[in-house]
């Protein structure tokens, strides 16, 4: 992933949201959690086409983090399940929308119907441009970083890289996504400040912002709120607040 520094737009480049609130979602109204995580696929659509419209470049969505094997199996198939129809149903209309569809996390968990299905969308879009869709499924920041150190490790034991070329900007290289900016804006729905594993390294410099709305009722005014409040934050990476005044008006 590339610095988020000297951004002159308003608008982020690249937002990630961790989709909590399902479950609270269903049982507030006294229906299965199942129905909370459909219900929640229908947000994932309005804030897909929200982005398109607004011609934000990349979206990163928490859809299923390496923690959460740790639930009942079978809420666990039902989310499996969610996926392989959700991606059934929808890569042909992001395809015709020009989005590309991409997943980060470790896929050898997943069936192989799902991972055959994950390759095909990735296959399908790969030429895409309007938008880069990013899906998080077994997915950890941990699991992430280790990679990248394993990756860099075993290109230095096979000679082709000194351990002092382990720079920031070589282990940036070796994480998922290299290609994409860090995320600009954070976004948390269903009242949890934490990040819960997700993007770890990606997130050091983004804007977090966080929201008691429950996923379920996300939608494109939420999704504009949250962007009022990014274009009203002033990113200093470290500077002053007049240093980063000077530097726009240069
Ligand atoms: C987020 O909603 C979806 C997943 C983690 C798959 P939750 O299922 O965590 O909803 P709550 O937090 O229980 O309300
Ligand atoms: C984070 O939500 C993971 C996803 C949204 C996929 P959780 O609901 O699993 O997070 P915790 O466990 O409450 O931190
Ligand atoms: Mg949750």
């Amino acid at each position: 992933m590339k610095s988020p520094e000297n951004k002159a737009d308003s608008r982020p480049r690249h937002i990630a949201i961790i989709m909590d609130g399902n479950g609270r979602w269903a049982r507030s109204r006294m229906l299965p959690r199942a129905i909370g995580h459909r219900e929640g696929v229908k947000s994932v659509r309005r804030v897909v086409e929200a982005c398109i419209d607004k011609g934000i470049g990349a979206l990163t969505l928490f859809a299923f983090s390496s923690e959460n094997w740790r639930r009942p199996s079978e809420e666990v198939s039902l989310i499996m399940d969610l996926f392989v129809n959700t991606l059934r149903k929808e890569v042909d209309a992001l395809d015709r929308n020009n989005v590309r569809l991409r997943f980060i996390g470790e896929r050898a968990a997943f069936s192989e119907n799902l991972r055959g299905l994950i390759s095909e969308s990735e296959q399908q879009t790969a030429g895409n441009e309007q938008l880069e869709l990013v899906i998080a499924a077994n997915y950890g920041g941990h699991w992430d970083i280790t990679r990248a150190c394993r990756a860099l490790a075993q290109r230095v034991a096979d000679g082709e890289l000194a351990a002092q070329d382990i720079t920031s900007d070589a282990i940036a290289g070796a994480l998922s996504m290299p290609d994409l900016p860090m995320p600009d804006l954070f976004i948390r729905t269903g009242g949890e400040r934490r990040i819960s594993n997700f993007l770890l390294w990606q997130l050091a410099y983004t804007e977090l912002y966080f929201t008691d709305l429950l996923w379920p009722e996300f939608d494109a005014g939420e999704l504009d709120m949250a962007l009022l409040w990014y274009a009203n934050r002033q990113r200093r990476f470290g500077r002053t607040g007049d240093q980063v005044e000077q530097l726009k008006g240069a």
